[in-house]
């Protein structure tokens, strides 16, 4: 199996390295062109969010996917991504973060990194846009995020070189992204993941989507990564979008 070949373009600044690698996506870029910017003046978060993106003080990067494995496992991309950053922050910089359903970094229970997976369709076929912002320093975000947010620097003290952590993630997604294309790939990542995620299984959560709220506990991942949620009345829903948040454990002591 054909290993991903990387070509990276540096801006300084741009709106959203999303946009631009998907705009070049549809022009026909090949596969593993990386977009890297110093900053992003409309970084785009996952729901519609806004992503904060000022320079230097984090890295934003995309990279175009054309993935060889079926369409209903491209959930499973992001999924991969997360895998990677979780593995590169632990043993590049010692930190152990966990992995909130389905690809958010956090550290403290804050977030430390978002990934963003956009397809776009273009004259050679559809491609995968996978977006990753890690917040590096403490400037990264604004002081009212401070309850939400976090950074490298501000959970191991040191402040991380990025052409350092941009190296090591690519090179542990690439590994990560050749091995999901393998036979029975989609299952090993699965399996990682859940080892790495505290969220995987018996954790109470709520997942908010538009109007929809669901509440209850996680019980593991279907194939193509979405998140089994078991309610309180016994039953297993299934989720493949929404925000999730944990929710302290039901008590269910009588006295
Ligand atoms: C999220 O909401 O958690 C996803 C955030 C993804 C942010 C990254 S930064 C690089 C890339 N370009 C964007 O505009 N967004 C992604």
């Amino acid at each position: 199996m054909s290993e991903l070949a990387l070509q990276i373009l540096r801006f300084d600044s741009l709106p959203s390295t999303n946009l631009e690698a998907a705009r070049r996506a549809i022009d026909g870029a090949a596969e593993g062109l990386c977009v890297v910017a110093s900053e992003q003046t409309a970084g785009r978060g996952r729901l519609h969010r806004l992503w904060v993106s000022p320079k230097g003080a984090g890295l934003y990067f995309s990279i175009v996917l054309r993935p060889r494995i079926p369409q209903s496992s491209w959930p499973l991309i992001p999924l991969t991504a997360a895998l990677a950053v979780h593995d590169v922050l632990l043993e590049g910089y010692s930190l152990k973060a966990d992995i909130k359903w389905p690809n958010d970094i956090l550290s403290s229970n804050r977030k430390l990194c978002g990934i963003l997976a956009e397809t776009v369709d273009t004259t050679i076929g559809r491609a995968l846009v996978l977006g990753i912002g890690i917040n590096l320093t403490s400037s990264a975000f604004p002081p009212e995020l401070h309850e939400i947010a976090t950074s490298v620097q501000l959970e191991t003290g040191k402040v991380p070189g990025l052409e350092n952590v941009l190296q090591n993630l690519l090179l542990a997604f690439q590994q990560r992204y050749e091995m999901l294309q393998s036979l029975r790939g989609g299952e090993e990542i699965l399996l990682e993941w859940s080892v790495r995620s505290s969220y995987a299984s018996g954790k109470r959560i709520r997942v908010v989507n538009g109007q929809a709220v669901l509440e209850g506990m996680t019980r593991g991942l279907e194939s193509d990564g979405a998140l089994r949620v078991e309610t309180d009345k016994g039953e297993i829903e299934i989720v493949r979008a929404g925000d999730v948040t944990e929710l302290r454990p039901l008590d269910v002591s009588r006295d």
